[in-house]
């Protein structure tokens, strides 16, 4: 039987939707920050296969859920392009910064990020052998703008400023930087499909920051760039775009870029984007991760309202955004049930 998510991905209204979390493996679970002390620190666990596909199957055990998603991050691309990258505990991530058009020459070319990417390859093969027939593997990567916004200021910024001044004051380097980001993650997500993803994700988390002419450029183009070369080797691998508060402009995505679904988050209303963009395919979404931690009815109320007001057409259940740390575990098994409860 074809795998729940892959029959949602194809455009089948099912009777309860399928389920998963992005950050379903994080440190809400113990389990998880069992497996990230053995491992040192966060990046030695994305490139270590075993810990990795380990922690991927984590939630997949403790809840069954109908996909794991590969447990990696989407700054190890501009790592495998030759930046440095570290992650400081509680602040997250630093980057070597690109900036001119000598620090964008000194990157290395997209055929020499296999060399650094090759483990996450591995977990991938490792993950096709040990999980249950029923749940699906998805791949990701980031996508070219939101990576860059991470490469140009070093670090996460609350308004993607840096990149949004190199934009206005040296377009050129800008906009190779983008092709560059959009080359590498071609192969990068090719080699995925090859190593064992059943369906690939693209996280473009600040797409919301770029307006008009830029969110056709540098949020749509390159995202259809890159499906477009995926579908060309792969013409039945499903992608999920995930243009974060990209608001009205969700609607059309999906056709204009041609991903299988569009990953909303929970800024939209579901009544909204019901009509709006599910007319057009598959949507995933788009609890509020808050209500993880805060629970009670409001969380199961708040589930169910999403399950039926997607439910005249394709739906995967998932948040708005990543489950934060300081959720309860037995707040995502309510959920869980909320989704459920009608099949
Ligand atoms: O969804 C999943 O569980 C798959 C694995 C995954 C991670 N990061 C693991 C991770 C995925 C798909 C990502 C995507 C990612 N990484 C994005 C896009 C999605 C989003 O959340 O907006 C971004 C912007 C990043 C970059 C990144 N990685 C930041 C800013 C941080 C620090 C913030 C934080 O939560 O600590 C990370 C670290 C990170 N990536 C963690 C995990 C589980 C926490 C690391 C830890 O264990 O300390």
């Amino acid at each position: 039987m074809t795998k729940k998510i892959l029959r949602a991905l194809a455009g089948e209204t099912l009777p309860t939707p399928p389920i998963w979390m992005m950050r379903q493996a994080g440190r809400y679970l113990p389990e998880y920050r069992e497996t990230r002390a053995k491992a040192g620190d966060f990046l030695s666990l994305c490139y270590t296969p075993e810990l990795a596909a380990e922690v991927t199957l984590q939630p997949i055990r403790r809840y069954g859920f109908d996909a794991a998603i590969l447990f990696a991050d989407i700054l190890l691309v501009p790592q495998a392009l030759g930046c440095d990258l570290r992650f400081e505990t509680g602040e997250g991530p630093r980057l070597s910064t690109i900036t001119t058009p000598a620090e964008l020459a000194g990157l290395k070319g997209r055929d020499a990020i296999h060399d650094t990417l090759s483990p996450v390859y591995e977990t991938l093969r490792i993950l096709r052998g040990a999980l249950p027939g029923d749940v699906a593997l998805i791949g990701f990567a980031g996508a070219p703008w939101t990576v860059a916004t991470y490469m140009i200021a070093g670090r996460g910024t609350p308004d993607q400023g840096p990149a949004h001044a190199l934009k206005a004051a040296d377009r050129a380097t800008f906009s190779a930087l983008i092709d560059l980001l959009t080359d590498a993650t071609i192969d990068y997500l090719l080699a995925q499909a090859e190593a064992g993803a059943e369906v690939l994700k693209l996280f473009d988390s600040w797409a919301g920051s770029l307006s008009g002419a830029d969110f056709d450029d540098f949020a749509l183009a390159p995202a259809r760039r890159i499906i477009a070369a995926l579908k060309a080797r792969h013409p039945d691998l499903p992608v999920i775009a995930f243009p974060r508060e990209a608001g009205p402009r969700y609607e059309g995505f999906a056709k204009a870029t041609g991903a299988d679904c569009v990953a909303l988050d929970n800024s939209v209303s579901a009544g909204w984007a019901a009509s709006h963009v599910q007319k057009d395919g598959c949507v995933q979404g788009n609890l509020a991760p808050g209500h993880l931690v805060t629970g009670g009815t409001a969380l199961v109320e708040e589930t169910r309202r999403i399950v039926r007001a997607f439910s005249g057409g394709a739906h995967i259940f998932n948040l708005g955004h990543g489950i934060t740390p300081d959720a309860d575990p037995d707040n995502v098994q309510r959920m869980i049930d909320a989704v459920r409860e009608g099949s």
